[in-house]
C-alpha cells in the first residue's frame, strides 16, 4: 500500500490483489441475476453468442483502455479526463460516470437486498413466494438499507485491505458452489430443453435490441463505461501487466456468467417455468432448485451468502467512483464523501424499492418499452449510459489522449514483446469499438 514515487495514492498490494479486486467489481449480480434474465428475455443461445462477441471485440479493449488511463493519470474519471484535456466538454463524460455509478448503486442495492432477504427467509423457513416477499415494504426497505449500509461501511473503512483479503477466499468458494449446482441442474429430468435453449442458437432471434442488450450487458458485467475501471486502474502499480490482467478479469467474469446460465436454464425448463419472466427469474428458479436438492437448504444458504458478498464487492466499486471523485476534485474528506453519496443513492433507490408491487405508480410506470421504475433505471443507466459512456471513452482514449500514449503507458511496465497485441488493441479501440457501439446506439433510436 505504500507509494514511494510522487503521489500518496493508495495502491493494490500485489498484481493478484488487483486482479481479485477488479474481478470482485466485475463479478456480481450482473453475472448471476442480470445475465440469466436478459438471456431469457432475448431468446437464449443467440444472445449468449452475441454477448461473448461483445466481450471479446469491445469489452476487453475498453477494459484495457480504462485501466491504462487510470494508471497513467492516477485519478478518478473526472480528474483523469481533466488531466489529459483540462479544457472543453470531455469532463462531462467523467460526471456521467459518477452519476451512472450512483444511480446503478441505488437499484443494485435493492436487488442485493433481495439476496439478503433470501438468507433470512432460508434461516427462518419462511415459505412466502418471491413476489409477495418483494412487495412487502418492510422487508424490501429493510434489506435495501442493510445492503447499502454495508457498502458504505466497507468504503468508509479503507477499501483495499478489505476487498483484497475477502476476494481471495470468496471468489473461489462461489466458483465451487456454482460447479456443484451445474451438476445438479443438468441431471434434473427435462433439463435438455434448457440446454438447447441456452446453447443452441436460433439466429432468427437476433434483432437490433438483442445486440444492444448484449453490448449493454457486457459493459454492465465488466464494470465498464462509467469509470470504475479507471478508478481501480489508478491504484495499479507500474509493474502490473494491464493487458494480461485485464483479459484475465474479463475471462473470469464471462466464465461465471456462463456457468450461472448453466445452473438456471436446465432447471428452469425442468420445472416448466418461463425464461422471459424478467428480473425475478433467478429468485424464482433458485429456491426451487434448492428445495429439490438433498441438503438444499444449506447449499442455498451458502449460495445466497456468497451472492450477497459478490454483490458487495461490486457495489463497493460503484460507490468508490463517486467517492474518489469527491475526494480528488472537491477535496472533501473520504468520510463525508462516502456518507453523502450513499445518501443520494438511498434517495434514488426508494422508488426502485417501491416498484415491485408496493407502489402501483412505480410498479407500472412505462417508458421506452420497460415497465416499472427499477427496470427503467436498469435500462437507462445500466445499459444505455454505460454503452454511451463506452463509446465516448473509446473515442477519448483512442483519439483525444491517443492510442499511442495509452500504448506507452501499457508498455511502461516492460511487459515484454506485446507489440502485435498492442497493434490489434489500438485498431480495436480507435475503429472497431466506436463504430460498432455507434451503430448499435443509432439502431436503438430506430435509425435503420
Ligand atoms: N459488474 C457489476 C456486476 O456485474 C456491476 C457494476 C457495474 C459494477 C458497473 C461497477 C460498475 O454485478
Amino acid at each position: 500500500m505504500t507509494d514511494k514515487i510522487s503521489t500518496p495514492r493508495a495502491q493494490w498490494g500485489s498484481r493478484i490483489g488487483f486482479i481479485l479486486a477488479a474481478s470482485g467489481s466485475a463479478i456480481g449480480l450482473g453475472n448471476i441475476w442480470r445475465f440469466p434474465y436478459t438471456t431469457g428475455e432475448h431468446g437464449g443461445a443467440a444472445f449468449v453468442l452475441m454477448y461473448i462477441i461483445c466481450v471479446v471485440l469491445i469489452g476487453i479493449p475498453v477494459m484495457i483502455a480504462e485501466l491504462s488511463l487510470g494508471r497513467h493519470t492516477q485519478r478518478n474519471p473526472v480528474g483523469a479526463i481533466k488531466a489529459i484535456t483540462p479544457k472543453g466538454g470531455w469532463k462531462l463524460l467523467g460526471y456521467l460516470g459518477v452519476l451512472a455509478g450512483t444511480v446503478i448503486l441505488s437499484y443494485y442495492s435493492v436487488v442485493a437486498g433481495w439476496t439478503i432477504g433470501y438468507i433470512v427467509k432460508t434461516i427462518t423457513h419462511s415459505t412466502s413466494d418471491f413476489n409477495t416477499f418483494i412487495a412487502d415494504p418492510k422487508s424490501e426497505f429493510g434489506y435495501f438499507i442493510i445492503f447499502l449500509g454495508l457498502t458504505m461501511l466497507v468504503v468508509l473503512g479503507g477499501v483495499k485491505g478489505g476487498i483484497e483479503r475477502w476476494s481471495k477466499i470468496l471468489m473461489p468458494a462461489l466458483f465451487i458452489i456454482l460447479l456443484g449446482l451445474i451438476v445438479f441442474s443438468l441431471t434434473l429430468p427435462g433439463a435438455e430443453g434448457g440446454i438447447a435453449f441456452y446453447l443452441n442458437p436460433d439466429f432468427s432471434k437476433i434483432t437490433g435490441s438483442t445486440i444492444l442488450a448484449a453490448l449493454g450487458q457486457a459493459f454492465f458485467s465488466l464494470s465498464l463505461g462509467m469509470g470504475a475501471m479507471i478508478t481501480y486502474g489508478s491504484y495499479i502499480k507500474k509493474e502490473t501487466n494491464i493487458i494480461s490482467s485485464g483479459t484475465i478479469v474479463a475471462f473470469t467474469d464471462t466464465l461465471i456468467a456462463v456457468m450461472a446460465g448453466l445452473v438456471i436454464f436446465p432447471a428452469l425448463f425442468a420445472f416448466g417455468m418461463q425464461p422471459s419472466q424478467g428480473p425475478g427469474l433467478v429468485f424464482n428458479v433458485l429456491p426451487q432448485i434448492f428445495s429439490q436438492m438433498p441438503g438444499g437448504m444449506i447449499v442455498g444458504l451458502f449460495f445466497f451468502i456468497l451472492l450477497a458478498i459478490a454483490a458487495l464487492t461490486s457495489s463497493i466499486s460503484l460507490l468508490e467512483v463517486g467517492v474518489a471523485w469527491a475526494v480528488d476534485e472537491l477535496k472533501t474528506s473520504r468520510t463525508l464523501a462516502t456518507i453523502l453519496i450513499t445518501a443520494v443513492a438511498f434517495i434514488f433507490g426508494i422508488p426502485s424499492a417501491m416498484s415491485q408491487g408496493y407502489s402501483e405508480f412505480f410498479s407500472t410506470i412505462h417508458f421506452i418499452g420497460k415497465t416499472g421504475f427499477l427496470d427503467i433505471m436498469d435500462f437507462v443507466f445500466g445499459s444505455f449510459a454505460l454503452t454511451f459512456g463506452g463509446l465516448m471513452l473509446s473515442l477519448f482514449i483512442g483519439w483525444k489522449w491517443g492510442a499511442k500514449n495509452a500504448v506507452a503507458e501499457i508498455q511502461s511496465s516492460r511487459i515484454g514483446n506485446y507489440s502485435m497485441l498492442l497493434k490489434i488493441w489500438s485498431f480495436l479501440i480507435r475503429f472497431v469499438c466506436p463504430v460498432i457501439i455507434f451503430l448499435v446506439l443509432l439502431n436503438l433510436f430506430g435509425i435503420f
